[in-house]
């Protein structure tokens, strides 16, 4: 309205024409407001709940008030105030509202034509909703259109089930909208009816009608308001940029620090979230070539969706007079079903695997290649292996031997003749029969550290340059899983790789496993890295397919408490533990030092996560008090699973949430007190998954404000404990989500602009953080959200460290005022990381500088700069 009033007052200055018209236009304006703003507000109204598109994916349930129940308007235009989580769908369908004598609104609705099924929750203000319980009401019925109407001290619900051919009505009572009574058929119901259908912009929409209080509208209202300048905040990138600070010349900051108000920070900060998502895995980290070693590739890893996903995936066998089959009447070991059987005709039979998209060999480097074999027909005899390039010249060959008739592992070394990004393995049987193979296994020597069954290099030192304090894994979703079949077990992925359970990986292709826990274990030993595993909180995730978010049955819980308990005893008990022993058969008799484990993965807080959350929080704090658990607060950084995450923590005094939040770039910009308020006697946060996200990303953009967060991070260093960026890797052709840190192919690895921001702060981080103060040259609000700092102590190395931040389009000069480090050597090492903010390959620049330098230094327009100052002379 305000900005009504201005315009109306500079336009009177205009003509007299311009005056008429405006005071015309006024009169029409005043008019078209008055109902909504300048008329006295109503005292109450009727309230129109409804929804459209009855069974769309993310329907929502939204408003129309109305005075006569004639003329309706709608709330924001039609602005979604509550959607379903339910399953993949998320589909709202009859919701249907009700407000009990408490004031409480409820929330009944149908999530789809085929499970018997009732979904419900509840809101204060019907703005905010609390956490939504599906309830199982029929085993073989659906549950649709239903009603609810308060019978004496009880609420009586009826719906219709259609599924058995013929409708019939049923009916529940309850009291507190958690426990219901058994479900009863009854011949009829009288209160059907309850729904109205109301034409609002043009299009009818159906639900119910409420007497209210004018506030709730006008809450509803103001909800969205918010909703709507959050968005226009969040909107800011530097695209505008040259818009936004046209005048804008280069700047001037005082920089001021205050070593008294010095606090101690996390000395953990900087994690990796290591997940198999875009083959990060096979194919990626994981050092082997051959794809599809173990045959187990099935149909369902891709939901049947690609009929060439199968045990023959990356496989072919040519020549004439031969003929293959996948057999699993007789395997290695029962948890790996399938292996090839080749009936040969002793002439030019030839199995050939193309490795995921090709096999990288290098000139003089050898590679480990191992298979199992048995000969079920003839005698068997000699196997030539060899790599080929595309057009068939021979990169390596040997012969093995395969004579046994039980299953036996043949185990050769190769030496590549010469470099090659897409070389092929063949396998030329030379004898008549039939042989059986399993487990085809081509490795190189030199993976990380030299380790069998290890990583390949150059992934795994671009990670361990990273100096991460930990790494989470197995994932991500990845370990909760699509549906309780696909949880990630841990049990699973330890032991002698044919052995191992290799299933379907939940972003649509296949995990053999061999990069399992033991790997995981030993690489973080490796580069320096605490050990964070998060398991399942014994739900899978809340997107799975067919429906609800699964909790395993509570008659299995402590079956899957023990399992939990016993990685803990894995990792950490002696060898003369059950699991200690295990771990130590496996090479480790070292224990893991395991200290953090997550339980749950940005689940969806209901009351199944609750109790099996609470189930597994409590066994672990008994039996295992030195561990820190860490819980979840749901996928966003608000909103319902946010919320009710932290309400369990509260409740249950767990010591750290995993926070999720990928948010865009003006998003960044404009919450970074984001952990300023956060209660510093409640849990300590881990920010598990964050980036940057932004259309043309990841780029300079991105990886500032990162850079911006991490700085805003180290300054909350006291209550946020552990961060870490996500996704860590992704295969060029195979990535399933974007950004990523990190991305490769089979022979080069391609760190983003962000991977050195996430570097740059991890290799300098500290212990200590020492408050400064900017004082700006401008001091437009515009302007000085867009600079950072961050001054940080390190004690092993004595270090000062300041990191800045500039996010704008011109440089500014800093000048620091050091004198409250003391004595500092003169020579300064300065990290630069700058250029364009759509610039997506950028390498940080250091050089050494003279300490006098920084009382007057330009820092560039869109850089990252890191300080290193030396205590001494
Ligand atoms: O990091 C990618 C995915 O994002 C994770 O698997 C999941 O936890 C989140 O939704």
């Amino acid at each position: 309205m305000e900005k009504v009033k201005k315009s109306i007052i500079r336009n009177r200055k205009k003509t007299n024409n311009k005056k008429r018209t405006l005071m015309l236009l006024l009169v029409f304006f005043m008019g078209q407001l008055s109902s909504y703003v300048w008329a006295s507000e109503p005292d109450s109204v009727y309230l129109f709940g409804y929804t459209k598109s009855e069974g769309k994916r993310f329907n929502g349930l939204m408003f129309a008030w109305s005075t006569d129940k004639k003329i309706w308007h709608s709330v924001e235009n039609e602005y979604k105030y509550f959607k379903s989580d339910f399953g993949r769908d998320k589909t709202l369908i009859s919701p249907i509202l009700l407000k009990d004598e408490q004031g409480i609104w409820h929330c009944f609705w149908s999530v789809n034509e085929k499970d018997g099924m009732i979904a419900h929750a509840a809101s204060d203000d019907l703005t905010k909703w609390k956490r939504q319980s599906y309830i199982k009401m029929l085993p073989d019925d659906n549950c649709l259109d239903i009603e609810i109407v308060k019978k004496g001290d009880a609420y009586n619900l009826t719906w219709i089930g259609k599924l058995s051919g013929k409708e019939k009505t049923y009916s529940v009572t309850t009291q507190d909208f958690k426990k219901f009574s058994e479900v009863k058929e009854i011949p009829s119901r009288t209160n059907i009816n309850l729904r109205t259908t109301i034409n609002i912009n043009g299009e009818n929409g159906t639900g119910t009608i409420h007497k209210v209080k004018w506030n709730v509208v006008d809450g509803l209202m103001k909800a969205q308001q918010m909703v709507a300048y959050k968005g226009i905040l969040h909107g800011e990138s530097t695209h505008d940029d040259t818009t936004r600070f046209a005048s804008l010349k280069p700047l001037e900051v005082k920089v001021n620090l205050n070593t008294s108000e010095s606090k101690s920070i996390s000395d953990l900060l900087i994690g990796v979230f290591f997940e198999d998502l875009n083959y990060a895995a096979d194919g990626g980290l994981y050092a082997e070539l051959i794809q599809n070693r173990d045959f187990e590739y099935a149909l369902s890893d891709k939901e049947g969706k690609d009929k060439n996903w199968n045990s023959r995936k990356a496989w072919e066998l040519k020549g004439k007079g031969v003929f293959w089959e996948i057999d699993s009447i007789s395997p290695i070991h029962p948890n790996n079903k399938h292996y090839a059987k080749l009936k040969l005709d002793g002439s030019d039979a030839v199995l050939v695997n193309e490795g995921f998209e090709g096999i990288p060999l290098k000139a003089g480097d050898k590679y480990n290649f191992s298979l199992f074999s048995k000969i079920q027909e003839g005698k068997g005899g000699q196997v030539l292996v060899r790599l080929v390039d595309k057009d068939g010249k021979v990169c390596g060959e040997k012969t093995v031997n395969c004579t046994s008739a039980n299953w036996k592992k043949q185990e050769i070394v190769l030496t590549a003749t010469q470099t090659v990004a897409d070389a092929k393995l063949e396998i030329h049987p030379r004898f008549k029969g039939t042989l059986a193979m399993d487990m085809i296994s081509l490795f190189p020597q030199k993976t990380f550290k030299g380790r069998k069954n290890g990583l390949r290099a150059d992934l795994a030192q671009t990670i361990a340059d990273l100096k991460p304090k930990f790494m989470r894994f197995p994932g991500g979703c990845l370990a909760h899983g699509d549906g309780l079949n696909n949880m990630y077990r841990w049990r699973n992925s330890i032991g002698s790789l044919e052995a191992r359970v290799p299933q379907r990986n939940i972003w649509n292709y296949h995990q053999t496993v061999g990069l399992g826990y033991f790997e995981y274990f030993q690489f973080c030993e490796d580069i320096g890295a605490l050990p964070l595993p998060v398991v399942a909180a014994g739900v899978s995730c809340q997107n799975s397919r067919g429906g609800q978010q699964g909790g395993i049955a509570m008659e299995h819980m402590d079956e899957y408490v023990q399992e939990v308990l016993d990685l803990i005893e894995w990792a950490n008990g002696g060898v003369n533990t059950k699991w200690g022993k295990i771990r130590a058969d496996s090479g480790h008799p070292k224990p893991f030092n395991l200290k953090y484990i997550g339980v749950g993965n940005e689940d969806m807080i209901t009351d199944v996560f609750e109790e099996r959350f609470s189930m597994i929080y409590k066994a672990i704090k008994e039996k295992y008090p030195e561990i820190t658990v860490i819980g979840t607060t749901g996928p966003f950084l608000e909103g319902n699973d946010y919320e009710e995450g932290w309400k369990i923590a509260d409740n249950l005094g767990v010591p750290m949430v995993d926070e999720h939040g990928y948010q865009s770039v003006g998003w960044y910009i404009n919450n970074q007190d984001f952990y300023d308020s956060y209660d510093r006697n409640k849990a300590k946060v881990y920010l598990g998954e964050y980036a940057a996200h932004a259309k043309g990303g990841p780029n300079l953009e991105t990886a500032l404000a990162e850079a911006l967060h991490l700085a805003n991070i180290e300054r909350n260093g006291d209550v946020v404990s552990m961060t870490s960026y996500a996704p860590l890797l992704a295969k060029e052709n195979f990535t399933q989500w974007n950004p990523d840190m990190i991305y490769f192919n089979n022979t080069e690895v391609k760190p983003t602009v962000g991977y050195y921001v996430q570097q740059l702060f991890g290799q300098n981080a500290g212990n200590t953080y020492i408050p400064a103060s900017l004082d700006l040259s401008d001091k437009s609000a515009a302007v000085k959200k867009r600079v950072a700092i961050s001054v940080v102590h390190d004690k092993v190395s004595g270090d000062y460290i300041v990191k800045l931040v500039n996010l704008l389009p011109v440089s500014v000069k800093a000048k620091l005022d050091l004198s409250s480090f003391g004595n500092l050597q003169n020579k300064v090492s300065y990290t630069c990381l700058s250029g364009k903010p759509e610039d997506k390959q950028l390498l940080p620049i250091t050089s050494t500088v003279s300490l006098s330098e920084f009382t007057d230094k330009e820092i560039p327009a869109y850089s990252f700069s890191v300080l290193r100052f030396k205590k001494g002379k």
